[in-house]
């Protein structure tokens, strides 16, 4: 196994013990959404792909173990990286890249390092393509309008 398919595994025995139904359909759809947008969008800037979908799919993993959303980029940073740390299938420097990414991604408003706006951006692609014929909620409307841009949409 590979170390995205290893982290998935991992990733899946939280989610399977997800109480309710609904929520635990959410959490598949977002994460593995968040984490093929990580693909799609580091591939096309350069970024470190296997490390983008990893962070993609541990990005809101606290929210969903916990279910409790409170600070959970803060909180889900630490449990992300304790997770990486059991799992050993990261070095330090990788730890820290998805780690710091995972603690900033609800900054929507700052643009951060290249590593952290893939998964900002992700986040928002995900969220917007859930169902496109929704309105884009205005703190991601800026954002979306952006990736549409880099993509080739207008
Ligand atoms: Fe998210």
């Amino acid at each position: 196994m590979n170390r995205v398919e290893i982290l998935r595994k991992y990733i899946d025995e939280i989610l399977l013990n997800m109480a309710n139904h609904d929520e635990r359909r959410c959490a598949y759809v977002h994460l593995y959404g968040v984490a093929q947008c990580c693909a799609l969008i580091a591939l096309k800037r350069g970024v470190n792909v296997e490390l983008a979908v990893m962070a993609g799919m541990l990005h809101d993993i606290y929210s969903y173990a916990i279910m409790d959303t409170n600070e959970h980029a803060h909180k889900g940073a630490m449990l992300a990286r304790e997770i990486l740390l059991s799992l050993d299938i990261t070095n330090e420097e990788e730890t820290n890249i998805i780690c710091d990414a995972i603690y900033s991604h609800s900054d929507k408003d700052i643009i951060h390092s290249n590593f952290t706006e893939v998964l900002i951006d992700a986040d928002v692609m995900q969220h917007c393509l859930y169902n496109p014929m929704l309105e884009v909620i205005e703190h991601e409307r800026d954002r979306y309008e952006k990736l549409k841009n880099e993509f080739g949409i207008s």
